[in-house]
């Protein structure tokens, strides 16, 4: 028996240490040991065996763009949008697909080989549109990238907004997005979750709307995603993003709202990293920090996945294509400091993120997809913490991207300092 590539000896997330063999595009063996030839064998003795990272909230057609044509002053979401709107008219075809293709080079080198990305369908030529569209073929030998319809000026306060959000549907987007929370009043942010979940229904596609991204304690679209993710049967095809203003909800309305959440199978996407930056702009002090409730609805057997959302855009002004930045933001922010809440902060940038996305084929297992991540770190929980080198990125069984073990820093005294921070907790 041989195969084309053996990752040897690596630990994976679970504890185990094991051999990967690969062929083809597929992993065909996991072994404590495989004594047979291979193509390649990549030596990862000592170091963590992950599948790949996943975003699944990210929006490609503006990242990158920091700074054009200006920077958000207030640092608000609103002001973002008005910031979008601006650059929007300014925009060509070609830039947009030039920062999403050098973003997707960030990504392959972070081993983020998974990402779900709003487009905006707010613009009668859909530039952006037609950008990721080519962008999406082309990165597909390395990145699984969905697009997601995003109306993003509201489905009905933008003029045209309905008519291109169906026209980037027909170019084939294959998801629907929508901001219930931007429309003009209330009730037309809930007509609006009624007409994109039938629109969803009816072509038989996933639907993922940014859902009271705000502070505001009466924003309930949530609410109304989950009735009508049940009314359509689209359980398990629903994922509701942000969710912001469940962290300033009543708490009694919550006890509520989260056990019709988990019957109607919705995946809600925070994304720690904009909405800690986001979110309580308008309060003094005490100021919310504007993050939902992550493991009240862990608990409640709710699907949660990290979202990474913004990178150098007019949102947002620093990020990496690094998904443990974002785990470990959203560990600090939502408080999952035990053992078992950080080690699924790790689970959540890479299995719940797939399983969101509807992504079987990613995993560590015999069958699965060839795409995996060599990390310079010991476990998942040191991964959060280091956010370490992405020493060698497998995807459909081609090794990606590469980078040698750094040498242990010198310290002060000019002996080596402790290797690369690792550091092994007493068993
Ligand atoms: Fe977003």
């Amino acid at each position: 028996m041989s195969f084309d590539l053996i990752v040897k000896g690596g630990t994976l997330p679970d504890g185990t240490i094991a051999d990967i063999g690969i062929r083809g595009e597929t992993i065909a063996a996991i072994e404590p040991t495989l004594a047979a030839e291979a193509g390649r064998v990549i030596d990862a003795t000592g170091d963590l065996v992950s599948p790949p990272f996943v975003d699944p909230h990210f929006h490609m057609d503006a990242t990158l763009s920091y700074g054009i044509p200006r920077i958000n002053a207030s640092g608000t979401l609103l002001e973002g949008i008005a910031l979008w709107g601006e650059l929007k008219q300014v925009m060509t075809l070609e830039e947009v697909r030039d920062r999403a293709l050098a973003y997707c080079d960030w990504a392959v080198s972070m081993g983020l080989l998974a990402i779900r990305t709003h487009v905006d369908t707010c613009d009668d030529r859909l530039l952006g549109v037609e950008a990721l569209l080519e962008v999406r073929k082309q990165v597909a030998p390395c990145i699984d990238l969905q697009l997601v319809a995003f109306p993003q000026d509201g489905l009905y306060r933008d003029p045209t907004a309905r008519e291109n959000t169906i026209r980037a549907l027909d170019m084939g987007v294959e998801i629907v997005g929508g901001i219930p929370h931007f429309e003009r009043t209330m009730a037309d942010g809930t007509r609006s979750v009624t007409e994109l979940c039938e629109l969803a229904a009816e072509r038989g596609l996933m639907v993922d709307l940014h859902c009271d991204e705000t502070d505001d304690p009466h924003s309930r679209h949530i609410e109304q995603l989950a009735y009508e993710t049940q009314r359509l049967g689209l359980q398990g095809r629903a994922a509701g993003s942000h969710c912001t203003s469940m962290h300033s909800m009543d708490n009694y309305y919550v006890s509520k709202l989260l056990p019709l959440i988990a019957e109607a199978d919705v995946s809600i996407i925070p994304n720690p990293l904009i909405n800690i930056m986001l979110q309580g702009r308008h309060d003094t002090f005490p100021k919310r920090r504007g993050l939902t409730r992550v493991k009240e609805m862990q608990a409640l057997g709710i699907r949660v996945g990290w979202g990474q959302d913004c990178v150098l855009d007019p949102w947002y002004s620093l990020g990496t294509a690094d998904m443990l930045d974002v785990a470990f933001m959203g560990l600090h922010v939502a408080q999952m400091s035990s053992p078992a809440d950080m080690a699924k902060c790790f689970d959540m940038v890479t299995n719940v993120n797939a399983r969101i996305m509807g992504l079987d084929h990613l995993g560590l297992a015999v069958g699965k997809r060839a795409s995996l991540v060599v990390l310079d770190a010991g476990n998942p929980i040191e991964a959060v913490r280091l956010r370490p080198d992405r020493l060698c990125v497998v995807s459909r069984g081609k090794v990606v991207s590469e980078r040698p073990k750094r040498d242990a820093a010198l310290s002060i005294a000019g002996r080596p300092a402790t290797i690369n921070r690792r550091h092994r907790v007493a068993d």
